[in-house]
């Protein structure tokens, strides 16, 4: 059984089809890229995993249960997490604060007053979640608005990890980084799919896809144009497949 399957999914934005017909899979503990021209339908295809949009037609299965009438958050509980090109981090914050926003663990003063935030807590979490990464955040009382993009991505991708999702969708992750900080996250991305997580990489970084996927799936209007091991790949050919010249 794969960990997540999609079948004949269609999606349509008024006269427009945008998703037409797409089959998916993606096992546990592989990373897949998703590839595209703007506008082929890659993150709308994402969305109807995570549940933000419903499909018109076909199936999303996970862990070997469809998902269609589920809600985002219950998708989540599941073990499906997005991290988004804008990250969604509060940039006023420190990296505690981010890891845990929302779900901030609370002290019981006097043992049943729920008092206050447990900081000490909070940041000795964080820094657990950063180290389990592999990766160095050089303060972790700093708001994360000062931190470069990729330290800038760790937390987000901390963040993701305190769900315990078996999927993490990232979409363009290294798209706005410098090179220097490009190698850190696909270390982070391989570093997952050690840990059994499956990975689906969308970017339009044919060397970066190529560097950390197992296979790599291109969309093309609204199509699965092809599916293919990475290893088995050259770039021209993906490259062919997008632009549908193939
Ligand atoms: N919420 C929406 N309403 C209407 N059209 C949309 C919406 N989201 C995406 N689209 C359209 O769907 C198509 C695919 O978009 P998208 O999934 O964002 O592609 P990609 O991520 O591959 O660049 C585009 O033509 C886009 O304009
Ligand atoms: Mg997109």
């Amino acid at each position: 059984m794969s960990l997540l399957q999609i079948s004949g999914v269609n999606k349509h934005f008024g006269a427009v089809q945008v998703l037409n017909g797409v089959d998916l899979t993606v096992e546990a503990g592989t990373v897949v890229g998703l590839v595209g021209d703007n506008g082929a339908g890659k993150s709308t295809l994402m969305k109807t995993i995570t549940g933000i949009y419903a499909v018109d037609g076909g199936d999303v299965q996970f862990s070997g249960e469809s998902l269609i009438g589920v809600a985002p958050g219950a998708r989540r509980q599941r073990g499906i997490e997005m991290i988004y090109q804008d990250l969604a981090l509060c940039k006023q914050q420190d990296v505690a604060a981010n890891i845990f926003l929302g779900r901030e663990p609370v002290k019981w003063a006097f043992g049943f007053l729920p008092g206050f935030v447990d900081k000490a807590r909070m940041d000795e979490d964080a820094l657990k979640m950063i180290a389990r990464l592999g990766a160095r955040i050089p303060s972790i009382h700093r708001p994360v608005g000062m931190f470069s993009g990729g330290q800038q991505q760790t937390v987000a991708i901390a963040r993701a990890l305190t769900f315990n999702p078996k999927l993490v969708i990232m979409d363009e992750p290294t798209a706005a980084l410098a090179v220097r900080e490009v190698e850190s996250v696909l270390k982070l991305i391989r570093q997952m799919r050690d840990e059994g997580i499956a990975v689906i990489l969308i970017s339009h970084r044919l060397n970066d896809v190529f560097e950390v996927t197992d296979r790599i799936v291109v969309l093309r209007q609204g199509r699965i144009e092809a599916d293919l091991q990475t290893r088995k790949t050259q770039m021209r050919e993906v490259v062919s497949y997008i632009v549908g010249a193939h």
